[in-house]
């Protein structure tokens, strides 16, 4: 894909109100789906995040009335729930060392001061702003899972528009240690879809980038 194509696919993409509901996403596609949201990258690569993938229809229905009334929920092949580590802890720091330095071939003691930066950028964190943090790394999820859409040709919408609260008790995260923050229907655009039909309202470059 040249850099032409990929603006036309940014340009064919947009925040999909009605989904095709008889249109499913298939299993391989929706490997290399969950391929690009592993490869997500995080601050420090920590991953603070679980990303639920829900396509059990009876589940969408009871997460509908916490999501606005609003039918992608239901309507849509794969509904993706984007949670954010509540809080992290150093747990999850030394679990990710060890994983490096499985990955990597060298010793967890070889990683030491890698560890002390985290820990060290962490302390200076209540549970709250930790789990703020989490949630500012789980928007950089949102924003590779919907340009992997885009680049596929499936349609997705991403939604803030949810009761937090209540997808964690449906879902059981909270005692999974994660917290709702947003969720992204995914699957093919409805031909009944108005939306992709209006122009995109976006601010031009004047306004939105400097340069220095
Ligand atoms: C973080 C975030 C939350 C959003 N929440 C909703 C939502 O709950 N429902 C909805 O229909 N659209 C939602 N949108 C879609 C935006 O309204 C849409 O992306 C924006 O108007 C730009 O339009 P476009 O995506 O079609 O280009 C959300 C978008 C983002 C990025």
């Amino acid at each position: 894909m040249n850099a032409d194509q990929w603006i036309d696919k940014l340009k064919w993409r947009y925040a999909t109100k009605q989904f095709d509901p008889t249109q499913k996403i298939d299993s391989e596609t929706w490997g290399k789906v969950e391929e690009s949201l592993i490869l997500t990258p995080s601050s420090f690569g920590l991953q603070p995040w679980k990303f639920i993938v829900i396509t059990d229809d009876a589940v969408k229905q009871s997460l509908l009335p916490h999501s606005w009334g609003q039918p992608q929920v239901t309507d849509c092949s794969h509904l993706v729930v984007l949670a954010a580590r509540s809080p992290i802890t150093e747990a999850e720091v030394t679990e990710f060392i060890n994983l490096t330095a499985t990955t990597r071939g060298v010793t967890p003691e070889a990683l030491d001061a890698y560890k002390g930066m985290m820990l060290g950028f962490l302390s200076h964190m209540d549970d709250d702003t930790r789990t703020e943090w989490a949630k500012n790394q789980v928007y950089i999820a949102l924003g590779q899972l919907m340009s992997t859409a885009a680049a596929i040709g499936l349609d997705a919408c991403p939604m803030e528009g949810i009761v937090p609260a209540e997808y964690d008790k449906i879902l059981n995260l909270e005692e999974q240690g994660y917290t709702t923050v947003l969720a992204c229907p995914m699957g093919f655009r409805s031909a009944q879809d108005k939306y992709p039909e209006l122009a995109k309202v976006r601010y031009t470059a004047d306004k939105l980038i400097q340069h220095i």
